[in-house]
């Protein structure tokens, strides 16, 4: 509308937040640059040298103005580590009723996955007002995904599972960017987010379903990689069983204990010699190359749905219970 506009929309919880720091950050730059321009300027004119076999008096003053300039700008310095550290907290925390939502990293695309199964490329489709969280990979090189709308950017690094999560307060479109350069079409790999209302995402969910959710993708994937003959529910097959295992505290041979979360199943997938789990063999061939990271995001959302009850669509940041837990290197205790 022919406005200069400074900034993007503000189209999240969090981009007022990002601001308002920033605009304190700026303030204070631009008051102590003026202080600091028009001081040399003052101190110049007052002091200058007035003939010319003149010499300065040695002068010697009170501690207090150096206590003051001391205090003062420590002070300052600290208001901005608090307040930043408050809005990154906030930032990197995802609500637990927030939807989950996994993107992928591409040269040089954005594939995006709805637990109901709906994949899109380089679009976004996400309800007004709720939170939504991503759990992010690359299948090549480091990507970063950028909404500026939103203020939020994470780089999305191979081998790696990152989160980023914002909740959108205005309907409309937003771009979506790569912000790390990755290559020839680094600068094509754009993209659109649409914030909905609840009830048009709610259509737009229904029309495109069909394939199957993400949980029944990865569990038909389970079987047909024939992961059911050693991981038994029962706990009769020669590998653990992984009913209740997401999110829980998995003991391993060597004695130490790891949180069963995303990065952990991949790797268990990809590199199951990595972490035994402890009183099982090292039987587990390696899925590397046998499954795409989108697979291996079926496979990691179908453990998640036999895993330990969490509200629907909830993210699976809860920490295990504190008596489970174990320290490694700890003795195993009969309970
Ligand atoms: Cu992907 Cu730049």
């Amino acid at each position: 509308m022919g406005k200069l506009h400074l900034f993007p929309e503000q189209a999240s919880t969090l981009a007022p937040e990002v601001d308002h720091l920033l605009y304190f950050l700026v303030a204070v730059t631009v008051f102590f640059s003026l202080l600091i321009f028009f001081a040399i300027f003052f101190f110049a004119i007052k002091y200058r040298r007035r003939s010319a076999g003149e010499l300065p008096h040695v002068q010697h003053t009170g501690y207090t103005l150096e206590i003051l300039w001391s205090v003062i700008p420590f002070g300052i310095t600290m208001v901005m580590f608090t307040w930043g550290a408050a809005v990154f907290f906030n930032a990197a925390r995802p609500p637990k009723d927030a939807i989950q939502i996994y993107a992928v990293g591409k040269q040089w695309m954005w594939k995006l996955e709805h637990m109901e199964g709906l994949r899109e490329i380089n679009e976004l489709h996400i309800p007004v007002g709720r939170a939504v969280r991503l759990t992010m990979t690359s299948e090549d090189v480091i990507h970063s995904f950028f909404v500026p709308a939103f203020r939020t950017k994470q780089d999305v690094v191979p081998g790696k599972y990152s989160t980023v999560w914002f909740q959108p307060t205005k309907t409309g479109k937003y771009h979506l960017f790569c912000a790390e350069y990755c290559g020839s079409r680094h600068s094509g790999m754009i993209g659109w987010v649409y914030v909905m209302e609840p009830q048009d995402y709610e259509n737009w969910l229904s029309g495109g379903a069909g394939e199957g959710s993400l949980a029944q993708n990865g569990q038909k994937l389970f079987e047909s990689l024939a992961c059911n003959n050693c991981h038994k529910s029962d706990h009769s097959g020669r590998c653990p069983s992984l009913e209740g295992v997401y999110n829980s505290n998995v003991k391993l041979a060597s004695g130490a204990t790891v949180k069963a979360d995303e990065a952990y199943i991949r790797e268990s997938i990809l590199n199951p010699e990595a972490k035994i789990v402890a009183g099982y063999e090292p039987v587990m061939p390696t899925f590397q190359g046998l499954v795409t990271e989108d697979q291996v995001l079926q496979l990691i959302e179908y453990v998640r749905s036999i895993g330990p009850k969490t509200p629907a669509g909830a993210a699976p940041t809860s920490p295990a219970p504190a008596e489970k837990q174990a320290s490694p290197g700890s003795v195993p205790a009969k309970r």
